[in-house]
């Protein structure tokens, strides 16, 4: 017996043909974008040989990413070819290094004004505006930076000023990162600059410029008559810059003792003892 033992009520009812039409319309829809998404899956472009920063690799044999550079090869753009520039020194007869009282570059105002920039950012920290190694920095404790208007700063050739800036002296820091080379060049034009400027007199000006006192100008700007003065250390300061008892030690160490009599401390807490 052929019975159709299905409950009718449990068949699905038969689709109409808008209907199936929709349904192919979905599927076809949802294989495209299955296609698509597999096709975008595919790792080609991101296996790719290529260098990734600080990485190793396998391309070379000691396995580093990062390459030094090929021996006896020189970088565009690297090549130094004109070294006093680059160093400030030549090659002396003798074989020694030798700095000349020289500049690399024809010196205009502008390159003066860069130095003048230059110099007022980076260095008058230590040395002061002037250059006479009184600056806010030494003021309170730090070695006092060199004069550079003495005897002996006044008598070195201009490289000398260009070697300092590149690799420090003695407790100076270099400033090789902060001014690039020509920067320097402009700085230790500018040193030469302040160093006349100092002692300048009328005569060293063209013929017929007009030359203001200091005073004159700081009346008309209504500035302090100090300001028209040699600069000095003040007397008083935050840190004694040099200690006049040796046992306080260099100005960076703490004093040995109470330095401010004012400053009572209470005897559960002793004065700190300075290491002997
Ligand atoms: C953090 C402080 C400091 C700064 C900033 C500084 N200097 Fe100095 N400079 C010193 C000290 C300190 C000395 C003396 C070094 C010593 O005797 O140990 C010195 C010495 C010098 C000397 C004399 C070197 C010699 O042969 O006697 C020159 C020139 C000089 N500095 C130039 C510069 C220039 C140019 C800059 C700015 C680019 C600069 N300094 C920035 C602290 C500083």
């Amino acid at each position: 017996m052929q019975a159709n033992h299905l409950n009718p009520q449990w068949q699905l009812p038969s689709l109409t043909d808008g209907g199936k039409r929709l349904a192919r319309r979905v599927t076809m829809t949802a294989a495209m974008a299955l296609a698509l998404l597999a096709a975008g899956c595919r790792q080609d472009m991101h296996n790719q040989p290529k260098m990734i920063p600080q990485r190793g690799s396998d391309m070379f044999a000691d396995q580093r990413g990062a390459r030094p550079q090929v021996l006896n090869t020189v970088a565009r753009g690297q090549l130094h070819a004109d070294s006093y520039f680059y160093t400030g020194v030549v090659q002396g007869a003798n074989g020694y290094r030798e700095e000349r009282d020289l500049m690399p570059f024809p010196v205009t105002m502008e390159v003066l004004k860069r130095g003048q920039e230059r110099f007022n950012i980076y260095c008058t920290p230590c040395h002061s505006r002037v250059g006479n190694g009184l600056g806010e920095i030494v003021q309170r404790g730090y070695k006092p930076a060199a004069n550079l208007h003495d005897q002996v700063r006044m008598a070195q050739p201009v490289s000398h000023y260009f070697y300092v800036i590149t690799h420090g002296y003695g407790a100076m820091p270099d400033y090789s990162s902060q001014l690039t080379p020509a920067d320097r060049w402009a700085v230790a034009a500018y040193i030469r600059a302040l160093q006349l400027s100092q002692a300048a007199t009328a005569q060293d000006v063209p013929a017929g410029t007009q030359v203001k006192a200091l005073s004159e100008e700081a009346a008309e700007q209504d500035l302090p008559a100090s300001y028209a003065q040699p600069w000095t250390l003040p007397a008083a300061t935050l840190a004694q810059a040099l200690p006049s008892d040796a046992k306080q030690g260099t100005p960076a160490m703490a004093p040995a003792g109470n330095p401010n009599p004012k400053i009572v401390i209470p005897p559960s807490k002793p004065a700190p003892v300075a290491a002997k």
